[in-house]
């Protein structure tokens, strides 16, 4: 990247409130939709808070997801570990991201999510019934949000829950190592622990998302070491997303006590309500990250070939030229213009079912814990910030 007098203020940055940007990032998007800022290796990228401009890029064949190239930009030290620099689907380009995304397209439908309604009801009721047996107050994270998607996707997989708190550890671990060896041992026990999985499926398939995919390596479709990185990419993607969005969107609700009655009363539906729970929280803080193989010229720049660039979802989702009163929390804004599941060919694949967990999650939660709020100050909550998700290490409610 061309050097440059303009300022570029240090990114990311912590939050302090957990579902509103930092005040630079809000200092940043007013200077323009494009602009620079300095990665944790004085490296130099390109930060998209437009809208407009964010959907044009993530569209763009010019835009590389490959990070086994060093231009693709590093967001935290430990996601410079070997693991995560070739995780399968989210980090391939075409024609191989194609041919991933092919098979398993079908298996995140509309249709098969909404099949799984019933099971996700019967998940989240037996946790409500669990946290009404604890008594109050509960930990919203270990009682709610870590096991919802845990037992949902395990389900899907084909994965024994009882070992929910190996792979949950161990995703975390991948997700936000504390540093690059920690990512790559998470990394090397999960493919471990996948590895016999996927080899037992081999020889006796079940009626589950892996015993599936293996039916591609009879037909030569797929490999058996990349069913093994496909079910840890799924798991990696599907658990800390939706477990770290559920407290963070109850902390945005719990402190606006009029959208909350609105979600409890049925005002909003909790279909429409979680668009701005998603749009709001922005839990991953970036639609994608990527680097440029060809020079592309938008708005006035020239993003140059080798540049990093940086989507971030939390100010896309705040454009002023899409939202009114984008800081505010409306319920009923009822729009689906957010990039929090990211746009082009790697948007989100799980969005269907993680839309369909977090309504059921919010809906079954203010109904059946009315009197919902904090047991304990605000403050004394931890926020958990390593790298790339937003999330809070324990909410204890009472109701
Ligand atoms: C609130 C929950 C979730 C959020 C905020 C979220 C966010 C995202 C984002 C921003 C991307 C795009 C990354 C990029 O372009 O580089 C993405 C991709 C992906 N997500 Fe999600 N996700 C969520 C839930 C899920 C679930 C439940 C699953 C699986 C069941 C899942 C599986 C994936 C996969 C496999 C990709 C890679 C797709 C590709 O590269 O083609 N996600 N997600």
């Amino acid at each position: 990247m061309s050097a440059s007098s303009v300022e570029a203020p240090s990114f990311p940055v912590r939050r302090s409130c957990p579902y509103q940007p930092p005040d630079v990032y809000r200092e940043i998007s007013t200077r323009g939709p494009i602009n620079q800022v300095t990665l944790w290796d004085d490296r130099r990228v390109w930060l998209i808070t437009g809208y407009a401009e964010a959907r044009r890029l993530l569209a763009d064949e010019r835009l590389s997801s490959d990070r086994s190239y060093d231009a693709y930009p590093t967001m935290a030290p430990h996601l410079g570990a070997p693991a995560a620099r070739k995780l399968v689907l989210v980090g391939e380009d075409p024609p191989v991201h194609h041919h991933h995304r092919r098979l398993l397209n079908p298996e995140f439908s509309l249709k098969h999510a909404r099949a799984l309604r019933p099971d996700i009801e019967r998940i989240v009721n037996g946790l409500i019934d669990r946290i009404e047996e604890l008594g109050s107050p509960a930990d919203l994270v270990e009682h709610f949000a870590a096991p919802i998607p845990s037992l949902v996707m395990s389900a899907l997989l084909g994965i024994p829950y009882e070992d929910h708190a190996f792979f949950q550890t161990a995703t975390a671990g991948v997700m936000q190592g504390r540093d690059p060896e920690h990512t790559e041992a998470s990394a090397a026990e999960l493919v471990r622990y996948l590895d016999r999985l996927v080899t037992a499926q081999e020889r006796k398939p079940d009626e589950n998302l892996v015993g599936r995919l293996v039916a591609h390596v009879e037909s030569g479709e797929l490999t058996h070491d990349e069913v093994v990185q496909l079910a840890m990419v799924l798991l990696i993607a599907g658990l800390e997303t939706t477990s770290s969005m559920i407290p963070i969107s109850v902390l945005a609700l719990l402190e606006h006590p009029e959208q909350l009655a609105a979600l409890r009363d049925g005002v909003v539906p909790a279909a429409i309500a979680i668009e701005e729970l998603l749009r709001i929280t922005a839990v991953t803080d970036f639609a994608g990250v990527r680097w440029i193989t060809d020079d592309i010229e938008i708005d006035g720049l020239v993003l140059k070939a080798g540049d990093g660039l940086v989507v971030s979802s939390t100010m896309t989702n705040r454009d002023d030229r899409v939202h009114a009163e984008p800081y505010e929390v409306d319920l009923a804004r009822a729009s689906r213009q957010h990039l929090t599941f990211g746009y082009g060919i790697h948007q989100c694949l799980g969005q269907n079912l993680a839309r369909l967990q977090l309504e059921i999650a919010f809906e079954t939660l203010v109904r059946r814990l009315p009197g919902l709020r904090l047991a304990v100050p605000s403050e004394e909550l931890v926020m958990r910030r390593t790298g790339t998700m937003q999330s809070v290490e324990r909410l204890p409610v009472a109701w």
